[in-house]
């Protein structure tokens, strides 16, 4: 069978999934990123001689032959030009989120129903190891009917990432609300449960930051967001957007009416597994604290990922949909279902937890009233202006941490040092 011939565009992210795509044997054949000199930085370092380079997205969409594409772009970018590729009947593996808007989450849902291409959403943590094994035990069926579940994405920054990550004031990390990140808490929580979210409340986690908080705080002091849904099958989930606690990392937890597992933090992904004592399964104790051994055909590849092996997957479910055309995990349904949570979470805590609808944007009357809702907290590339704050509550924009922005990444990086993301 012939590699699905690929491009990708975006190259910070996208390098990570570059090296990914390689190692799942996909035919390379177009990059795509405004920064030139990135541009053949990236080119120079794949060892991809021939791959065709671009810095406008309208000419490497055109590229001949190519079948499939990665879009890795800025955050509040992807959905217009995912509904380009899907046009074009151009397979799309996007970036979270899928839509910041609801009018485009509409939009990007009607174009994959008119395309014969595959939209699928690169949501690597669903696939980490600790990951992979809640999904194996939910599916058992041991811990009965699933009832509640959590998750926790924390990523509070260092001092370097906000050099690489944030590279100037008004970048997208700077003015994204606290629910907006939202696909590493739910969409593992979605995969494990098979529930979608149908109404949505959420409290600000606020705490402001000061001047000597690097480059935090400019247009919002909120360090996470606590949403809950309600779901389409009675169950409740509690999760976070992007969180910034102190001490990094992932929990997830799922409840059910005999048992529960999660992953505990800081033990390098052990799970934690518990039944009723009187429920438990053959073989099993009360209490099971294990480091999960999950056998994959693809483990030397899967090593060499980021993410736990999640980068690897999320490319090799990809590429197998598209073989097999088959629905992907995480389809351009569960995605919007995702972004809409993050959007619709976000105006709950504006009003003070007041709860909001989740749409289904299978059904025509919720694509209606949804169509032309096109509120963004974001400064777009094109100039354009937010249209709604990104804070949980009206702060005043930190005019001076923008004026001074340039020399506070300076003096991180003489103290700090710099890490180079083409390594
Ligand atoms: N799943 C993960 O683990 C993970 C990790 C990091 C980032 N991301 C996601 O990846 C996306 C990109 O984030 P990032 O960290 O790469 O930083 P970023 O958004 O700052 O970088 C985006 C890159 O795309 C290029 N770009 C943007 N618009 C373009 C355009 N119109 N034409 C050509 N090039 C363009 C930029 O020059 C830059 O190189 C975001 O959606 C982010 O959420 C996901």
């Amino acid at each position: 069978m012939k590699p699905v011939k690929l491009g990708i565009f975006g190259l910070s992210r996208g390098i990570s999934l570059l090296r990914n795509a390689i190692l799942n044997k996909a035919d390379v054949v177009a990059l795509c990123d405004m920064n030139s000199k990135r541009l053949e930085d990236v080119k120079a370092n794949s060892g991809l001689d021939t791959v065709a380079t671009y810095t406008d997205f309208d000419s490497f969409i055109e590229h001949e032959g190519m079948e499939a594409v990665i879009i890795c772009n800025f955050f509040h970018e992807h959905a217009k030009y995912a509904i380009k590729a899907l046009e074009k009947n151009i397979h799309v593996l996007s970036e979270c989120l899928s839509n910041v808007t609801m009018a485009e989450g509409v939009a990007l849902v009607r174009a994959a129903e008119k395309s014969n291409a595959i939209y699928m959403l690169e949501e690597n943590y669903l696939f980490t190891s600790f990951n992979r094994e809640i999904k194996r035990i939910c599916d058992g069926g041991t811990l009965g009917r699933i009832l509640f579940a959590e998750g926790e994405y924390n990523h509070p920054f260092w001092p370097q990432e906000s050099v690489l990550y944030k590279p100037y004031a008004y970048h997208w990390r700077n003015m994204i609300p606290a629910t907006y990140y939202v696909t590493h808490s739910l969409a593992p929580l979605m995969l494990f449960t098979g529930a979608t979210p149908k109404r949505v409340t959420a409290m600000p986690v606020y705490a402001e930051y000061g001047k000597k908080d690097g480059t935090n705080g400019i247009f919002h002091h909120d360090r996470a967001a606590a949403i809950t849904t309600l779901n389409d099958d009675d169950s409740v989930f509690r999760f976070t957007g992007w969180a910034q606690f102190g001490g990094d990392g992932e929990h997830y937890r799922v409840c059910g009416t005999k048992g529960q597992i999660e992953n505990v933090m800081g033990t390098d992904g052990k799970i934690m597994l518990r039944y009723n004592r009187w429920q438990k399964p053959d073989g099993m104790e009360d209490t099971n604290f294990y480091k999960p051994i999950i056998e994959d055909e693809d483990k030397e590849f899967l090593e060499q990922a980021g993410h736990d092996g999640g980068d690897f997957i999320t490319i090799r479910e990809f590429i197998g949909s598209i073989r097999e055309n088959r629905r992907p995990i995480f389809d351009v349904y569960s995605a919007t279902a995702c972004a809409s949570v993050a959007i619709l979470a976000h105006r709950s805590q504006m009003g003070n937890g007041i709860p909001m609808d989740i749409p289904d944007f299978r059904l025509e009357d919720d694509k209606k009233k949804f169509e032309n809702d096109n509120l963004s907290p974001f400064y777009g590339s094109d100039g354009s202006e937010p249209t709604v704050r990104c804070s949980s509550r009206p702060v005043d924009i930190d005019f001076d941490k923008i004026d001074n922005y340039q020399k506070t990444l300076d003096e991180i990086t003489k103290e700090y040092g710099l890490i180079d993301i083409l390594q």
